[in-house]
């Protein structure tokens, strides 16, 4: 049987329009929409339509939406006190820099900047060292919290006890998936580009993650049969979208598989409008009713 397809597209529908419903019965009961603040340095394409698409759902979930654009030779210095304005802004309760930044500006240095409260992206020290420490009152990376939302939406058994696999180790994506999964006492192999025998590590992966950014790179051959894969690649070739997984070969194998687009990409987006709302609860001592 091939694989079911996993319509991340719909789920993510579906929890934008939860998040849209608390957050308009909360605001009706504080009188101040949750604000997000995303800011652009530079002009690069791809981040343009990130951040555009950041904005127009942050819109359709009832927040205000404070998108920021500085040109791409703004100064370190700069940038960090327009953050600072950000941070001290009781009008703005997430803040999102779009990664990656230009060469001249220290990505570290910029997330150590966001005050934690308002870290939408889950990148800052803090709120990594929470999620590694098994906690969740922290933010969790818009990326892997989407993929695990996929995840115990497909396996309806629960996670405890499969094997996963992780293709990749960002900071974004490899890392706080594999500690999420951990979390979810999953049996969890990160590997990389220099992992040797890739192939026979991920044939016996029950849960197959791959973050690697080339195109098709997980064959059909890797995949286990029955296992669930989640495809995190969105890699442009000759203008059209490419996953990092073999789709149709590994459709052969697995049960269920994301599809690239509309798998992940739009998860990302909807878990960004949650911890947005999260951090706006927090901030105003209010007990967020919706739980992912
Ligand atoms: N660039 C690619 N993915 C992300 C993300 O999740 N957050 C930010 N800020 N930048 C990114």
């Amino acid at each position: 049987m091939p694989a079911e397809i996993i319509d991340g597209k719909a789920i993510a529908a579906e929890l934008r329009a939860k998040i849209a419903n608390e957050s308009a019965r909360i605001a009706g009961n504080t009188g101040r929409k949750p604000g997000l603040a995303v800011v652009l340095v530079g002009e690069d394409p791809a981040s343009q339509v990130y951040v555009r698409n950041k904005h127009k759902a942050a819109i359709e979930a009832g927040f205000n939406s404070f998108e920021t654009i500085f040109p791409a030779d703004i100064s370190e210095k700069s940038l960090i006190s327009e953050l600072n304005k950000l941070n001290d802004n009781s009008e703005v309760d997430g803040i999102l820099v779009q990664l990656p930044l230009p060469a001249h500006i220290s990505s570290d240095i910029v997330i150590n900047t966001i005050n934690p409260a308002k870290d939408v992206d889950g990148f800052h020290p803090l709120n990594s060292g929470k999620l590694f420490n098994g906690r969740r009152d922290g933010f969790l990376p818009c990326t892997p919290l989407g993929c695990l939302y996929l995840l115990k939406r497909t396996i309806s058994k629960g996670l405890a006890g499969k094997n996963a696999v992780v293709i990749g180790r960002s900071n974004i994506v490899g890392k706080p998936m594999a500690a999420l999964l951990l979390s979810e006492d999953c049996t969890v192999t990160i590997t990389h580009s220099k992992t040797r025998n890739l192939a026979e590590i991920t044939a016996n992966a029950d849960i197959l993650v791959s973050a690697t950014g080339k195109p098709e790179f997980v064959k059909k051959e890797w995949v286990k049969k029955g296992a669930v894969v989640i495809d995190v690649g969105i890699n442009r070739v000759e203008n059209k979208l490419k996953g990092d997984v073999d789709f149709k070969g590994a459709c052969e194998n697995a049960s269920f598989i994301t599809p690239v687009p509309g798998g992940v990409g739009p998860m990302t987006i909807a878990c960004l409008m949650y911890n947005t709302l999260k951090a706006y609860c927090k901030i105003n001592e209010i007990k967020l009713e919706l739980e992912i």
